[in-house]
């Protein structure tokens, strides 16, 4: 395991990842009964924003950096900023706050979040974010077998965020299949995103048919390319599929995707995307 997320926190991709989760989030907490949300690769999830991993990559600047300047954008964008503000309490962009903290940030006292990690310095430095929060449950532990032992869980209603880091993409997709699989069998009403690279677009087609064929009500995906998706040397964009979506959330998002093509993108090739891999009854 050699990723580290701090070499990309806050880039492109985090902006997708992380405007999608909060408009789950804010969808969910339009009803009073409690939720559980489970993260299954959590990361550290605090980044610092001028430490040596990110400033080697540049990538938080073709990012976040990009967007927080900026004033009238639409809602779940606005959201997603103001929520990386709270963490940022004195004003100037410093750290960055992963997807633990900033599910912990949204949900309400009511609400549970599990955060798992495998990577130790990283489940440790998780560890400590999430000590004095009763609410916030870490594990040091294998996401996926996770998924097997957490759900169902009491709460009827929540959300499982799958967000490995894909350091061999093609052994990723069978593990994130087989644990949707089993998730959706033993707690189908759940909301399951997935966050996924975009490189080469042909290299996703087979993993695309396969979460459209999943037992569940209804599967949506939300991309963010900032480039031509034809180089497989580089991150081009990336995407987030969600199986049993909240309700209205692609109406939330279908007015923020192509803002955010327009601002973080890198070329003349820069687009989004958002359809239906499949539909409730069909
Ligand atoms: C893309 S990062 C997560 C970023 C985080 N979800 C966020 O949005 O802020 C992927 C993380 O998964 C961890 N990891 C790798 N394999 C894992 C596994 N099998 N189970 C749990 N965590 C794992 C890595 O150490 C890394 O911190």
């Amino acid at each position: 395991m050699n990723y580290r997320h701090a070499f990309h926190a806050g880039n492109h991709a985090d902006v997708l990842k992380h405007v999608v989760l909060l408009a789950m989030v804010e969808s969910l907490k339009r009803k009073s009964a409690p939720f559980f949300a489970l993260d299954t690769h959590a990361g550290r999830g605090r980044y610092l924003l001028q430490g040596e991993h990110s400033d080697k990559t540049g990538e938080a600047r073709a990012g976040i950096f990009r967007l927080m300047v900026l004033g009238k954008l639409p809602p779940p964008v606005q959201r997603y900023l103001k929520a990386v503000q709270a963490d940022n309490p004195v004003g100037a962009l410093v750290a960055y706050p992963g997807s633990p903290m900033l599910l912990a940030q949204a949900m309400r006292p009511v609400d549970r979040l599990v955060a798992c990690e495998l990577q130790p310095d990283e489940a440790r430095a998780l560890e400590a974010l999430f000590r004095h929060d009763a609410r916030v449950a870490t594990q040091a532990r294998d996401g996926y077998a996770a998924v097997k032992a957490l759900l169902p869980p009491k709460e009827k209603r929540g959300l499982v965020l799958i967000d490995p880091p894909y350091e061999a993409q093609e052994q990723e997709f069978p593990r994130i299949l087989a644990a949707l699989a089993d998730g959706l069998q033993r707690w189908p009403t759940g909301s399951y995103a997935v966050w996924y690279p975009i490189k080469q677009r042909v290299t996703l087609q087979h993993f695309m048919r396969k979460l459209a064929a999943l037992p569940c009500k209804s599967v949506l995906r939300a991309e963010l390319l900032v480039r031509a998706d034809d180089s497989p040397l580089r991150l081009n964009g990336s995407g987030m599929v969600v199986l049993n979506p909240p309700y209205k959330l692609d109406q939330e998002l279908a007015g923020a995707l192509p803002v955010l093509a327009r601002l973080l993108a890198d070329g003349d090739a820069a687009e989004s995307r958002l359809d239906w891999l499949r539909r409730e009854g069909e």
